[in-house]
């Protein structure tokens, strides 16, 4: 049975062993597996959670704290385009709520989610360094600075027209 091969099943564990093969058997190896879990699926699927539970022998609630804990862990496929608005101290004081609160509004999404489409996710971030720039959103990692909720607005409508 263990040879045998479908769609869906046994490629993906083949890839969950060969990430989980790499490293020891060691609970402090934790982070760096869900890193390359997350970089491989685009998310951390629970079935990778289950086999990291019985590969390191912890339980499936610490890896579930560890993965909602950091913010570069998701549950869910992220969108195409990935919305991440930061509520850093700086950020916050500036307002950055108010282009959080838009851009649910605008997606019909919460923080967490992804639209029904696939094409937008949305996710609220910790510093991502630029507070100079304050407030800030990110798309796929590129930085929107000095960002208002006219500008949050823009990035999506362009975003929406590239998706037609
Ligand atoms: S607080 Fe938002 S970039 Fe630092």
């Amino acid at each position: 049975m263990d040879n045998e091969k479908c769609d869906g099943c046994n490629s993906e564990n083949t890839e969950m062993n060969d990430i989980l093969n790499k490293y020891k058997q060691d609970k402090s190896n934790l982070i760096q597996i869900l890193n390359e879990v997350q970089e491989y699926y685009g998310y951390v699927p629970e079935k990778a959670m289950l086999e990291i539970s019985e590969y390191l022998s912890i339980t499936m609630a610490e890896i579930y704290g560890v993965v909602t804990f950091y913010s570069r862990f998701t549950l869910k496929p992220k969108g195409k385009h990935h919305i991440a608005v930061c509520l850093g101290t700086a950020c916050f004081v500036k307002g950055s709520e108010k282009i959080l609160d838009r851009a649910k509004e605008r997606l019909g999404i919460d923080i967490g989610e992804t639209t029904k489409d696939g094409k937008f996710s949305l996710e609220a971030t910790r510093c991502v360094g630029a507070c100079g720039l304050a407030p800030v959103f990110t798309v796929n990692n590129e930085v929107y600075g000095k960002a208002t909720v006219k500008m949050l607005d823009e990035v999506i409508d362009k975003c929406m027209e590239e998706n037609e």
